[in-house]
């Protein structure tokens, strides 16, 4: 099992905290690398040597300690953002010819696109199976030209203060960086760029497309679209608790839970829903739906936040203590309730992992660490900032940046920046059905209630009998469910994942 702990969205803390989620030039040249020269096939080959040659070549990686493969041609070093931030990056050309470019956003907030690099997309990869870094037959780098950063400021390699604070300051930084981008890498504006993000990343990569669309120099840049895995897309409420039920049916018609104690735990859920106000909410989820807003009940949530920790301290195996602790309407803690009852190990992330599964075994954090890998790396600017004496990536990502940027929230992706952006622009979201930290039926719930062009929700039934998930594609945007996976989709089921991409993104 390769999955890593620390790339996680960090949504308890989010809920639990605030109750509900924030939102969370030079023409210069780059130069084919001087001991790689036909590393870069194709259209990504560098069509010049000068200037910047130097600059560039400086990025150039050549070599990483523990790696004994032969490296693919791969840039890594410092982007401009504002007010002399900086920005760390990873660069990877297509290794085939291809005209897309992707840049990948992490979620967190506060996680780092190294992380991203090395355990779920890069041409390089560092898992608990291996221990060392190993090539990554899976690589994005096969079809496409690949972007990874270190933000917003203060996240994995990207340190210094202040810290970014805000989403719309993490955004303009972005806009930067891809403009210093550009000028190193000035062959990728005529790539058709893409950002796809993961978990928190939705926020990311919604804000910011809508950024570089409007931005009076990037807006030449050909937009193909944005693609969100595991994303967040709701409140509290909608993405968690109204559909718990939903969610714990599903992953029971898979056979993962419950079957032996099925009726009860349904008619207590359906009890719940009916006293909650769930049950109209749920009845209203139609394909296609009414056209209007589907109301949202107001219920108490807060009586069951405290008990969130529960976890570490309870060892009952009783579901009728579960159900009795749930005084208030949080269908959401009672289903992680359930669910520990069942697995000790219970990772929200992915719920079919257990105790085999180790989070401390992680080789990635102690590597990204190490002075010598950060040299090779070009991570230069990161000694005077260090905070922790685990390093950068001791707590895998930056809890700061994390408390900052879902202190000032930010509206949902739905409301605006999503149905503006599919008018011109697809937009693919992916979902887990094993991901128990975002549920994807609270995403459909949310897609339901969003009109985009010219219509609400989606008009076509969801095949939810189908053994491996289904595809919803409808006016430029798109919602897949996987059955295989849980958060980290990438890392857990590669070759679903980059299908998805292709059938509903890139092509
Ligand atoms: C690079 O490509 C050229 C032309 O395709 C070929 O002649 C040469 O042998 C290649 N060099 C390496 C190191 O593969
Ligand atoms: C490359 O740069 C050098 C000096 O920096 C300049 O003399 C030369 O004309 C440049 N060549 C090209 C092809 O731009
Ligand atoms: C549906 O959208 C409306 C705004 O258009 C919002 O007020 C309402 O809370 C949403 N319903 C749910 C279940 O999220
Ligand atoms: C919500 O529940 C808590 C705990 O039961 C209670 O103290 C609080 O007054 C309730 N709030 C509302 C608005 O009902």
């Amino acid at each position: 099992m390769n999955l890593t702990i620390h790339i996680l969205l960090l949504s308890f803390l989010l809920y639990t905290v605030h109750g509900l989620p924030a939102y969370s030039p030079c023409s210069a040249y780059y130069n084919s690398p001087p001991n790689n020269n036909n590393a870069s096939s194709g259209s990504t080959a560098p069509t010049n040597y000068n200037t910047s040659k130097k600059a560039v070549n400086t990025d150039l990686v050549t070599s990483l300690p523990e790696y004994d493969g032969s490296l693919p041609e791969m840039y890594s070093g410092y982007l401009g953002a504002e007010n002399l931030k900086e920005i760390f990056y990873t660069f990877a050309p297509a290794t085939t010819s291809t005209d897309k470019f992707i840049v990948w956003l992490q979620g967190g907030p506060g996680c780092a696109g190294t992380l991203g690099f090395f355990s779920e997309n890069g041409p390089i990869i560092l898992d608990p199976n291996h221990q060392t870094p190993q090539d990554n037959p899976n690589s994005w780098t096969r079809f496409a030209n690949m972007l990874w950063i270190d933000q917003p400021f203060g996240t994995g390699y990207s340190q210094g203060s202040p810290l970014a604070s805000t989403v719309s300051i993490a955004t303009s930084d972005f806009i930067q960086t891809l403009k210093s981008f550009y000028a190193k890498f000035p062959e990728m504006k005529e790539k058709e760029l893409y950002l796809v993000g993961e978990s928190y990343g939705s926020v990311w990569g919604a804000y910011f497309a809508q950024a570089l669309r409007s931005d009076p120099e990037l807006h030449t840049i050909p937009f193909g679209g944005l693609g969100i895995i595991s994303g967040l897309l709701a409140d509290y409420e909608t993405q968690n608790t109204i559909t718990a039920s939903m969610w714990l049916d599903h992953v029971n018609k898979m056979d993962l839970y419950y079957s032996d104690d099925a009726a009860e735990v349904s008619s207590f859920f359906a009890a719940k829903n009916q006293q909650c106000g769930y049950t109209e909410v749920l009845e209203r989820m139609q394909f296609p739906v009414e056209q209007s807003p589907i109301p949202k009940p107001q219920v108490n949530l807060t009586n069951s936040f405290s008990k969130r920790k529960r976890q570490a301290d309870s060892d009952s195996s009783n579901i009728q203590e579960a159900f009795q602790m749930i005084t208030d309407c949080d269908t959401y803690t009672l289903t992680d309730f359930l669910l520990y009852l069942k697995n000790h190990c219970m990772i929200t992330y992915d719920i079919t992992l257990d105790c085999s599964f180790n989070s401390n075994n992680d080789p990635l954090t102690t590597y990204l660490n190490r002075k010598d890998v950060q040299q090779q790396l070009h991570a230069t600017r990161v000694e005077s900032a260090l905070t922790s004496s685990k390093g950068i990536f001791g707590n895998g990502c930056n809890y700061d940046v994390y408390g900052e940027i879902v202190k000032h929230g930010a509206p949902s992706i739905l409301e605006e920046v999503v149905p503006e952006l599919v008018q011109n622009n697809k937009v693919s979201f992916l979902a887990g059905a094993l991901d128990f930290q975002i549920l994807w039926t609270g995403s459909l719930l949310a897609l339901q209630n969003t009109t985009w062009n010219g219509w609400q929700g989606f008009q076509e039934t969801p095949d939810l009998n189908s053994p491996s998930g289904f595809t919803l594609n409808e006016r430029n945007l798109a919602f897949t469910l996987s059955n295989n996976v849980g958060h980290m989709a990438p890392s857990k089921d590669p070759a679903m994942v980059i299908d998805w991409l292709q059938k509903t993104l890139l092509d």
